[in-house]
């Protein structure tokens, strides 16, 4: 087993991070999670990295997402993240902070479908496919031939009057306590307008809440395929190990 790599996950409650077998996309061992810290400003949270990978006692390359554009490795917004985010340059941030190795961060949504794409159904790797991701936002990726268009950025698309994210992601779901009818009424005008708009031949959703798809995908009405994600809340961690180790730095 000499094809492992490490991935980190930063998202806005934990912080994850494992050693990823990339020939079968497992974990080795356990994930450690810690809380991110409040404010979760740039140097708080690359600190917070830091920990995980001396707890892990992993001193090689490592792969890390954010829930934000990142172009040219220089972080371009923060819907969900502390704002000092923006204009980061977070490779060098990264790098301050956990010495000279190699880094490459990605976006959380894209690392995640890149992880589907290896690992997940096979039906990912071919055509033009959209992945999604549903939590405290919509994150996405754009996939091609199982390559990566990064940044798509759609969850904030406005459908209707409201961006994507503000009517059908999961947070939304809990904050107005509605009911998987409820709310997949409204992942399913999102669809529709991605699939009006860029016709793929799939749409495959993540997150936490696509553990319980038997609950929703039936109830959804757009004509392209919807399939759930396999890989469910490793395929961050899993996508970042893999993005370090094929030198991807958006
Ligand atoms: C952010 C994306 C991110 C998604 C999921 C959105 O609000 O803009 O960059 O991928 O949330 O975390």
């Amino acid at each position: 087993m000499n094809n492992i790599s490490f991935g980190i996950d930063i998202g806005g409650s934990g912080i994850k991070g494992a050693r990823v077998n990339l020939d079968d996309g497992e974990f080795v061992g356990e994930q450690v999670k810690i809380a991110t810290p409040k404010p979760a400003t740039p140097d708080a949270v690359a600190e917070t990295v830091a920990e995980i990978l001396r707890q892990e006692k992993w001193d090689g390359p490592v792969g890390i997402t954010l829930p934000s554009v990142v172009k040219d490795q220089v972080a371009r917004s923060a819907a969900n993240i502390d704002p000092s985010w923006i204009g980061t340059n977070v490779n060098e941030l990264f790098r301050r902070h956990l010495g000279d190795r190699e880094i490459s961060v990605l976006n959380d949504a894209d690392a995640a479908g890149l992880a589907e794409v290896s690992f997940g159904d096979p039906a990912a790797a071919t055509g033009a496919v959209i992945f999604l991701t549903f939590g405290t936002g919509i994150g996405s990726a754009f996939l091609i031939d199982a390559h990566l268009f990064p940044n798509t950025e759609i969850g904030h698309l406005l459908v209707g009057r409201k961006k994507a994210e503000h009517q059908a992601s999961s947070a939304v779901k809990d904050r107005e306590e509605l009911s998987f009818k409820k709310w997949s009424k409204r992942v399913s005008k999102v669809l529709a307008e991605y699939e009006r708009l860029f016709s793929p031949r799939l749409f495959i959703v993540g997150g936490g809440i696509s553990g319980d798809h038997e609950r929703w995908i039936p109830l959804l009405t757009v004509e392209t395929p919807v399939i759930p994600a396999k890989l469910l809340n490793r395929a961050g961690i899993v996508g970042a190990a893999m993005a370090v180790t094929t030198h991807l730095a958006p």
